[in-house]
This record gives structure tokens, sequence and C-alpha cells, in this order.
């Protein structure tokens, strides 16, 4: 007989460990009341852990890089199994609009080589040639020619789609507490709901509004890749989609606050139209709130709390970036064994996290 694990949390990363436990012989049931709906619903699809490194950040870059270099052969398989196109970037380029930021882009720049991998600076005439809509004050450039972006939404169906197909059962439900759950193991991946789950997990919500823009008829063409920048200390990025393109995305510490506001609409139209002026040219088609399973060390917590419980949850900004690393970081603990590459992101790094007694109910 299959051993069953219980998944709960139906975002991007409790998907991903769906997928790949039911693929590896598990018997798998997902709880989530609204599958795909919360921050993985949100977010903008980057795939950018070199570009937002910073020295001393070595953990969350050997982290964020293990799980780069899985995201081709991971994609691909959900490409294939659902008959979908993910990805709509394959490099993102970071821009400096004063001098201040072209010496972080600099910074960025020697210390990723530094650590092995690749990172070019870019001219601004070079960066003119490679995205001519882009601000005609942009300094510099920051070109990642591995770091792709994907769209958000066709992957959590790719996933859907992917996961049905190898047998996992759909539990359109809220879980209130672990106890309800009699499966062999269980992996919280509940986002920001999972201190709930299990007490002490250091996870709080991070709120981001984000913009979807739709092409119209003689727009100028949105960039060719991901482009990224900071405005007035603001982080911004425009992402490619197919029909247009995303901008994302503010940060606010507001609890589990998802309204949409104006100053936040505001914030994101100029900025983003700081790095391409003629992004007034496309429909404004959606905004939305997400928010972010932040820590407090911006890592996530993948590991084993007990002998039936393991964590999955954390992931902030990177959710859809760790989706690949943190998938087979879990299927490793479930079986037993460990991925080093996700060692940093280990929840025993917060020792305060408590241990209900969840033993097996009979
Ligand atoms: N993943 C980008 C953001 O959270 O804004």
């Amino acid at each position: 007989m299959s051993r069953s694990v219980s998944v709960v949390g139906g975002g991007v990363i409790g998907l991903s460990i769906a997928w790949r436990a039911a693929r590896s012989g598990w018997s798998v049931r997902l709880y989530d009341p609204s599958i795909g709906s919360g921050a993985s619903w949100a977010a903008g699809g980057m795939i950018s852990p070199l570009s937002e490194g910073w020295p001393g950040e070595e953990r969350a870059l050997e982290v964020g890089s293990a799980s780069l270099d899985r995201w081709p052969e991971f994609g691909k398989e959900l490409e294939v199994g659902a008959g979908v196109e993910l990805f709509t970037s394959d490099s993102s380029l970071t821009v400096a609009l004063d001098g201040a930021d072209a010496q972080d882009l600099r910074t960025i720049a020697e210390w990723v080589v530094a650590q092995g991998r690749d990172l070019q600076i870019l001219s601004r005439t070079e960066v003119r040639e490679l995205e001519p809509m882009l601000a005609r004050g942009v300094r510099l450039g920051l070109l990642a020619v591995h770091e792709m972006a994907v769209d958000n939404r066709l992957l959590l169906h790719a996933l859907r789609q992917c996961s049905v197909a190898a047998g996992v059962e759909y539990i359109p439900r809220a879980v209130q507490s672990l106890e309800e759950l009699d499966a062999d193991q269980i992996v919280v991946a509940a986002g920001t709901a999972s201190p709930s789950l299990w007490p002490g997990l250091p996870v709080r919500p991070v709120k981001g509004e984000i913009l979807r823009l739709r092409s119209r008829p003689g727009v100028t063409p949105a960039p060719g890749r991901t482009i990224r920048g900071s405005v007035h200390g603001r982080p911004v990025y425009l992402v490619p989609r197919a029909d247009g393109i995303v901008v994302g995305a503010t940060q606010y510490e507001s609890g589990n606050d998802t309204q949409v506001t104006l100053a936040g609409v505001r914030d994101l139209i100029a900025d983003a139209e700081a790095l391409m002026p003629a992004v007034g040219e496309y429909e404004l088609h959606e905004v939305s709130a997400g928010l972010r399973p932040m820590t407090p060390d911006n890592l996530p917590l993948i590991g084993r709390v007990s002998d039936r419980v393991v964590v999955a949850t954390g992931h902030g900004r990177g959710g859809i970036l760790l989706a690949p690393i943190t998938a087979d970081a879990t299927m490793a603990l479930l079986e037993g064994s460990a991925v080093v590459e996700a060692e940093a992101a280990d929840v025993r790094r917060f020792e305060k996290a408590s241990m209900p007694d969840i033993s097996r109910k009979s």
C-alpha cells in the first residue's frame, strides 16, 4: 500500500509538493478552500535570485541559485504535461536611474560574480540597444542572462493539471487543526496561515499590490525581458506577459489587509513610468493584492518539525522562484533524506517554533 501525505495549502508551493509526491507514488490529498488564489495568484512571476542578491546574503543566493538551476527542467515538464507556454522572458535587466543605484548595481555584480555566478554590467548605450523603450535617464544596466520569468497563473493551471494527472485528490476546505488529518505524513504549506496550524512558526504577512496591464493596438512594445529598478527607494518591476506587462509591487506591513489602495496604484504607475515612459499607453486591466509569507531573515522555512509533520512555508517574495527546490527538499524530507542546497532554509534555525503533539490519529 502506498504511503499517504496530506498537503495543507494550494499555492505554488503546496501544488508543487503535491505533484512531486504523487509522481513518486505517494497517495496525496491537497487541502485548500480556494486552490491557487493567494499570493501565487497575485505574483509577478520573476525568477531573479542573482539580481536581487546583496553582499552578506550568501545563504539566500545559494538557495535561490539552486532553485533557478532547477527551473528549466521543472518548467519544461509542466509545459509538456499541461500543453502551455509558461516562460514569458528568459533574462532580467535591472536598471539604475541615478548614481547611487549605479553604484549598487556594480556592488551586486562584483559580489555575484565572486560567488561564481554570471551577471553583466551594461552601459547606458547597451541598455538602450537592448530595450529602446526604457527611459532616457537610465545610466547603467545589470543583465542576468539566465533569470527567466513565468506566467504565474498559467503555472498554477499547469501544476493543477499535472497534479490531477498524477493522482492528487483535492479537498476544497480549510484545515483548522492538523489533528483533523489522518495521513501518514502532513506538509504545512499554508503561507501566512501556517502559524495557525503550527504555532510559533515565524511567518508574517507583507502585503503587495500589483497591476496587470494589457497591450492595445499600436502601443509601444513591451520590454523583451523582466525590467527591475528602484524609484525614490521603492523597488519596481515590469514583467512581460504574452498579452501585456505585470507591474509590481508595493510592500506594506499591514496585517491581513488585502485591499488595493489608491496610493499604492499611484506609486506603481509613477514608478513604472519612470522606467518605461510609454507604459501609460497600456490598458489598466487589473489591480490586485496578495500577502507574502515573510520570515525574519527572508529565507523560507523548510524542515521536519515532528515525526509526522514537515513545513514548507515562509517563501516571502520568492515563492515562484523557490518552488522547485522546495519540492525537492520536501520530498527528500518525506523520504528520510535531505537536499544540501536547501539547508540554509532549515526551520530549526528558529528554535522557538513550538512542537504541538499531533501523534497519528487512529
Ligand atoms: N516576487 C516579487 C514580489 O513579491 O514583489
